[in-house]
């Protein structure tokens, strides 16, 4: 399987206990109701050291850090991705720059 997008859950302390892994969970499962080939990965990740604003959701290879996400932004970023237009920035915290190659 190639994928065309990661998305990374923090599953740190902090963001466990704002609900990172259940936020990782809805999302595989709504990935898994679209069928079976949908070229996004979903994993956890550990803490990023932005604590104070998570649940932190990272999506690469576009670079963006998502913050205080939940279930609607989850579901609404999942959409966005699939469909190819540009992502919503209504909970962007942090665009990681790109290195031009
Ligand atoms: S626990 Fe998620 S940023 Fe630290």
């Amino acid at each position: 399987m190639r994928y065309r997008s990661h998305v990374l859950f923090c599953t740190g302390n902090k963001c466990l206990g704002n609900g990172g892994e259940e936020l990782k969970l809805e999302a595989q499962e709504y990935l898994n109701s679209l069928g079976p080939a949908q070229e996004i990965l979903v994993t956890k990740c550990g803490c990023l050291d932005q604590c104070e604003y998570g649940p932190m959701v990272l999506v690469y290879p576009e670079g963006y850090w998502f913050s205080g996400m939940n279930s609607g932004s989850v579901r609404d970023l999942i959409n966005q991705l699939r469909s190819d237009k540009p992502l919503s920035l209504r909970n962007l915290y942090y665009r990681m720059e790109q290195k031009k190659g």
